[in-house]
C-alpha cells in the first residue's frame, strides 16, 4: 500500500489518533510548568496533557520555546518547576531514578545522530550494557518494521549506520527509541531536513507508532501538521495559545494570534 493512501486511511480512523480528552487515560500530565535558563524565564506556565495514544503537533514561531519544552520533558534541565506525570508516575519520584526516567522519554531530534558501528549496534544502543545481549533478534526486526525500516536494511544489518541515507537514519533513531519502550516519544522537526518521499514514511510510522503511544512533535510544516491530524498545540513566547483537535485548529482557530500565525507564520505574542 502506498504511504499516501496509509496516511489518508490512518486520517479517516480518527480511532487511531484522538485528540486529548478528559475520557481518555492520561499519557502525559504537565501542570504549570515552569522553566528559566541562564536567569531568563523561557517556559513560564505551561500545562496540558496528551492521552495514551494519539499524535499531537507542537508548533509555533521560531524562539516559541518548542525544543526547550521537548528538552524539558526529556529531562534535560534540572530546574524546572511544576507537575510532570508520565503514564500516571510523577516525574519527580520516578521509581527506578532519573536515568531511567530519561529512557522512557524518548526524544528524536532534527538531524540524525547515528553513532560509528553497525545498524543493529545502534538499535540497542541506547539499552544498559546488560540488555542488549538479552534483545533478540526478532525484537530488532520488530523495532525496525515499527519505524518503517526492517525492509530496506533486513539483509544489511552489519553495514555501518553511516551508510544510510538521513532519511533511513532518521528512522534508524526512532528504532533505537522504541527498543527503549518509551512511554512517550518526542520529535523535533524529525523530517525538516528530509526528501518529500522520506517524510510521507515517517510521518506513516508515526502515525501508527501514535496508535499504541503519545506521541508529541514539533514542526514548522503546517501541511504536515494537518496530514498529522490528531491534537494540535500551538505555542507562542513560551505560552500556550491554543490547544485544539487539528480538524478545529486549522479550519476555526479560536484565538487571534493563531489567526495570525497560520496566515504569516508569526505573530505577536511577545
Ligand atoms: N540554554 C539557554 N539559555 C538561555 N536561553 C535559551 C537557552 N536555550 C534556549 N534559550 C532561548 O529560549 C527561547 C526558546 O528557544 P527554543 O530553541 O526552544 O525555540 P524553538 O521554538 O524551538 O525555535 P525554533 O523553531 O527556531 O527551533 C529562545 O529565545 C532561545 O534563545
Ligand atoms: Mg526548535
Amino acid at each position: 500500500m502506498s504511504t499516501k493512501r496509509k496516511i489518508a486511511e490512518l486520517q479517516a480512523d480518527k480511532t487511531a489518533m484522538p485528540a486529548a480528552t478528559e475520557s481518555m487515560a492520561i499519557g502525559l500530565q504537565v501542570a504549570g510548568l515552569h522553566l528559566a535558563l541562564s536567569g531568563q524565564t523561557i517556559l513560564p506556565d505551561i500545562s496540558f496533557s496528551l492521552c495514551t495514544h494519539g499524535i499531537t503537533t507542537l508548533i509555533g514561531p521560531s524562539g516559541a520555546g518548542k525544543s526547550t519544552l521537548l528538552r524539558c520533558l526529556n529531562q534535560l534541565y534540572d530546574g524546572w518547576q511544576g507537575e510532570m506525570r508520565i503514564a500516571g508516575h510523577d516525574a519527580r519520584r520516578w521509581p527506578q531514578g532519573a536515568d531511567a526516567l530519561r529512557r522512557q522519554i524518548a526524544l528524536i531530534a532534527q538531524k540524525p545522530a547515528v553513532f560509528p558501528c553497525s545498524i543493529e549496534q545502534n538499535v540497542v544502543f541506547g539499552l544498559p550494557k546488560r540488555q542488549r545481549k538479552a534483545f533478540s533478534a526478532s525484537q530488532i526486526e520488530q523495532v525496525l518494521q515499527q519505524a518503517a525500516l526492517w525492509d530496506e536494511v533486513k539483509n544489511r544489518l552489519d553495514a555501518p549506520a553511516q551508510t544510510l541515507s538521513i532519511g533511513q537514519q532518521q528512522r534508524l533513531c526512532i528504532a533505537r527509541a522504541l527498543a527503549l519502550s518509551p512511554a512517550l516519544l518526542l520529535l523535533d522537526e524529525p523530517t525538516a531536513s528530509l526528501d518529500p518521499h522520506s517524510k510521507q514514511i515517517i510521518e506513516t510510522s508515526l502515525l501508527q507508532l501514535a496508535e499504541n503511544m503519545p506521541v508529541l512533535c514539533v514542526t514548522h510544516d503546517i501541511e504536515q501538521a494537518q496530514r498529522l491530524g490528531g491534537q494540535v498545540v500551538f505555542i507562542c513566547d513560551g505560552r500556550i495559545i491554543e490547544i485544539a483537535a487539528a480538524d478545529d485548529f486549522f479550519s476555526h482557530p479560536e484565538r487571534l494570534e493563531s489567526r495570525e500565525f497560520l496566515h504569516w507564520s508569526t505573530c505577536d505574542c511577545a
